[in-house]
């Protein structure tokens, strides 16, 4: 079964075989994971501050574009999905313009942009043909941003790994779908196939996994954090502020093993915020401590993004099955 997209999304998401986005991850995602993605039939995407030093981009992109177009031209009836690259749209990233640049050497499909909003970027993207997706975690964002030109947003709701929202996931769909009618993807705790349709039935067009994709052969992360996704529960998992600060949701046995205690953090300061091309203090923070979102409680193993994507087909496949759709 190869789902069907809306009418109205644009082309690049008309080769998915799911309607899922696999979600940017700082450290975490590189080609390995975006081309297994790719090729798995859902949307990859890579944060470009992973590629370090900045000239790693030009030849991480040039590697992925490669690959994706051999698979395409060995593999005509089931291509590749699109790739995405993911911008982080803060004064601290000084690599912003050059790897836009990049992104525009290789005409990159989708660009995620993260933080801020901006109109030169959105246009800059349309210039060689791509789209822009932005991540917001409230309404007033997803305003801001589409006034500002992006193509579709993505709603990154209570729950998620990473800078999570405080919102639940149908607060923030049902206000978005009031007057926005272009592409909506869902973030927050989305980890099995009846998730990714139920996001869909709440009016989302994809379902934006993380967490799920570190418990996988291709991710950039130790054994350690990879086994902690399995192990871990929704309970295992706190919401912080303190290291990078803005609130995000990291895996509780990290934070102990760093020698604090999770239940009493201190209150981080947004002034520590730092995306800089340099080894800062961002990199360092999220190295010893593991984001994970809520929905960890559904991974039972460490498995190939293949199997992964092959499990979620299934499960949706059963849910649409289970609904009688
Ligand atoms: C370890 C980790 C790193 C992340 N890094 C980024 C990032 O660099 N850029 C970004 O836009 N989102 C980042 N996110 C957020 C994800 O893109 C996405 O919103 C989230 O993982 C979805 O929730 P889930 O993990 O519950 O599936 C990160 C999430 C995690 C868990």
């Amino acid at each position: 079964m190869r789902y069907t997209t809306h009418m109205t999304l644009p082309a690049p998401f008309s080769t998915l075989r799911l309607p899922v986005i696999g979600s940017p991850l700082f450290i975490i995602s590189g080609p390995d994971l975006v081309i297994a993605q790719c090729k798995a039939g859902i949307v990859g995407s890579f944060p470009a501050l992973n590629a370090r030093p900045q000239a790693m981009l030009d030849e991480w992109l040039h590697r992925i574009t490669e690959e994706l177009a051999a698979h395409n031209r060995a593999h005509p009836d089931r291509p590749a999905a699109p790739f995405a690259v993911n911008q982080i749209v803060h004064k601290s990233n000084d690599r912003l313009e050059a790897d836009l640049a990049t992104c525009a050497k290789w005409q990159v499909p989708i660009v995620i942009t993260s933080l801020g909003a901006r109109e030169d970027l959105n246009t800059a993207v349309h210039g060689w043909g791509g789209i822009t997706l932005h991540d917001v975690i409230d309404d007033r964002f997803a305003r801001k941003a589409v006034e500002k030109g992006a193509d579709g947003l993505i709603a990154v709701a209570a729950g998620a790994g990473g800078h999570a929202g405080r919102l639940s996931p149908f607060a923030i769909v049902q206000e978005i779908r009031q007057w926005f009618d272009g592409p909506l993807a869902l973030s927050g705790a989305i980890a099995t196939g009846g998730a990714v349709l139920a996001a869909q039935a709440m009016g989302a067009d994809f379902g934006y996994i993380g967490s799920p994709f570190i418990a996988t052969t291709e991710a950039n992360a130790e054994p350690a954090y990879k086994e902690g996704i399995v192990a871990g529960r929704a309970a295992d998992i706190v919401y912080s502020n303190l290291f990078t600060g803005v609130h995000g949701n990291y895996l509780r046995s990290s934070i102990a093993a760093a020698g604090l205690d999770p239940d009493a953090l201190p209150e981080g300061d947004l002034k520590t915020m730092n995306f800089g091309g340099g080894n800062g203090s961002k990199a360092k923070a999220w190295r010893d401590i593991w984001g994970s979102g809520q929905g960890i409680g559904a991974v039972d193993r460490v498995e190939s993004v293949a199997d992964r994507v092959d499990r979620l087909v299934a499960e949706y496949a059963a849910a649409r099955a289970r609904l009688g759709i």
